[in-house]
């Protein structure tokens, strides 16, 4: 089959760009103001794309920017072909891919496939009359009695996942709010107005889509109605439909699920291309609070091997709370006492902070979760704003303190905005330690030792080498426990990763018998150690330090 012509300049066909990536994830509403209305925009976004490009990140991940009562920011989906209004048109939209492009940066939009919002014209028919033809496009039930093993994932909130709709009078089905009824799956033309969906932004040159809660596209009694066989079929039957006509797209599954249920969303390397590792999240906060490598090497050597074209999303923060469903209960308490000082920190099973107000402001300890993030095994996420260390306001309500305008200068509005303050969407953060005066982009791009600076030569130096993006991952196992070290090889080409999580200097011996007579390079300076012996391989790492060091053979 002949690959169509996109719409907008397209990229090189690159079938695995994404497990090269580094991908920065933005929502346009927060990003940049272009019109002085007091919300981001496509046109403003387009005007920060060099920032990003400069950053290093490699592809975004936008937030949902469709037409939408913005009940669930955005994953309340009104109109999947379309742009919200209050982000621009588009062809705002069509102009963004371009000089997205243009900087050789891919797009990954999203696309909500479990569920709309009420306001979706198909809802609107469906809830017409029980014999409405577009009824059965939703799962309806005259009791709320059915799929009871199913659990509520929006604790805070909802008491069901079954809502009495009154106008035609049966209950319908929805994971999240109750105002985003799920799709009913089992109709086949369900399956096929999605492909419809997809295409059309396909067709317009968008690289690749994080599909939305796929663990709950189908429901069946009798079981939790997650990971169902008859889900995989969905996804299976999509990613069929998008290799005949889209050969370097990407599927990206959000499965918030332990890795062994994960791994059927890449099946045999043909469903989704990319899934995230949320277990491995809260345990990188967990070692470093615990100053122990334990959690962090016990969810790796719990994560089986994925096909080959396969790739893991790690990440630190997104736009949710840092979720803490994958955790044992023990280890839920123990994140909470240690990241949650005030009771408002907490939202559903998780934490809704930031990365820098997790860590304390601490810019070593945030320098260390980030030479984590872009050395584990996955392509790594950066959310917006946490290259330059923002905070948020867990006032706000819902996630909405994570969510605050980027950051750009000291002024009123963050330089966001041309518009007054109180027009903003949402009021920056302006608290004394993270208000714009303390963290802003612009003071931060005049020094060398800022966290922005400090970020950018890190994605430098990772950029190196392809054995982090594409090479394997083997623990070392020293005596001192607060060391986590690890060696990355893709052929002939090994790194060994030294990452000291405790506050205080640690000494360590490394068993590197097997790389007799190389001679590490420190990465970031190139600095050389000495050549490796028969010896126990001794260091010495400072305070929340890490070494990569690349090990030559001369
Ligand atoms: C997962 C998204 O990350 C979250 O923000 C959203 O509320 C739910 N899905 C429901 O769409």
């Amino acid at each position: 089959m002949e690959k169509p012509t996109p719409e907008t300049a397209a990229l090189p066909v690159e079938p695995l760009w994404y497990k090269d990536a580094i991908i920065y994830q933005l929502h346009v509403r927060s990003f940049y103001d272009s019109n002085a209305d007091g919300v981001g925009d496509f046109r403003g976004l387009v005007q920060k794309l060099d920032y990003i490009q400069e950053l290093g990140a490699t592809a975004l991940w936008l937030l949902p920017f469709y037409p939408s009562p913005l009940r669930d920011d955005g994953y309340d989906i009104a109109d999947y072909t379309n742009v919200n209004p209050a982000y621009g048109t588009l062809d705002d939209f069509k102009t963004f891919l371009t000089e997205a492009h243009r900087r050789k940066l891919r797009v990954i939009t999203e696309l909500v496939l479990n569920h709309t919002s009420d306001q979706h014209s198909w809802f609107r028919e469906a809830r017409r009359s029980q014999n409405d033809p577009r009824r059965h496009w939703y799962v309806w039930s005259d009791t709320d009695e059915e799929y009871r093993d199913a659990r509520i994932i929006f604790t805070d909130t909802e008491m069901s996942n079954w809502a009495w709709d009154p106008v035609s009078k049966q209950y319908y089905w929805h994971r999240f709010f109750s105002h985003q009824p799920d799709l009913n799956y089992d109709n086949s033309e369900v399956r096929e107005a999605v492909w419809e969906v997809m295409k059309f932004w396909l067709e317009m040159g968008v690289d690749g889509f994080r599909l939305d809660a796929v663990p709950y596209l189908v429901e069946r009694e009798g079981t939790n109605c997650e990971n169902l066989p008859e889900t995989h079929a969905v996804l299976q039957f999509l990613r069929q439909r998008l290799d005949e006509h889209y050969p370097d797209r990407m599927f990206l599954a959000e499965a918030n699920q332990w890795p062994s249920d994960v791994l059927a969303y890449f099946s045999n390397g043909d469903e989704c291309h990319m899934a995230f590792h949320f277990p491995l999240m809260p345990r990188i906060f967990m070692a470093v609070k615990l100053e122990d490598r334990k959690p962090i090497v016990e969810i790796q050597e719990h994560t089986p091997a994925i096909p080959d074209a396969c790739q893991w999303a790690i990440f630190l923060r997104n736009h949710d709370e840092l979720t803490l469903e994958m955790v044992t209960d023990e280890e839920r308490d123990y994140m909470y006492d240690a990241y949650t000082t005030d009771p408002a920190m907490r939202l559903n099973v998780g934490i809704r902070r930031r990365l820098a107000p997790l860590l304390d402001g601490d810019r070593k300890r945030i320098e260390l979760m980030n030479g984590l993030l872009m050395s584990l095994p996955g392509t790594p996420i950066i959310y917006y704003g946490d290259e330059i260390g923002m905070g948020d306001n867990i006032f706000l309500g819902d996630r909405n303190g994570v969510r605050t305008p980027m950051q750009w200068t000291g002024g009123w509005t963050a330089g966001f905005s041309r518009s007054d303050p109180e027009r903003l969407y949402s009021p920056p953060v302006s608290n004394e330690l993270y208000n714009p005066k303390i963290v802003n982009v612009d003071s931060q791009s005049r020094s060398e030792h800022s966290l922005l600076a400090w970020t950018k030569r890190l994605i430098r130096t990772r950029k190196l080498s392809r054995v982090f993006s594409r090479g394997k991952m083997e623990f070392l196992s020293p005596a001192n426990h607060r060391v986590l070290a690890y060696v990355r090889t893709l052929g002939n080409e090994t790194v060994l990763v030294v990452n000291n999580l405790a506050s205080c200097a640690q000494a360590v011996e490394l068993d590197l018998r097997r790389f007799k007579g190389a001679i590490p390079t420190e990465m970031s300076g190139g600095s050389v150690f000495p050549r490796i012996g028969e010896l126990p391989y001794l260091l010495t790492v400072g305070s929340y330090q890490f070494y990569w060091f690349r090990l030559r053979r001369l």
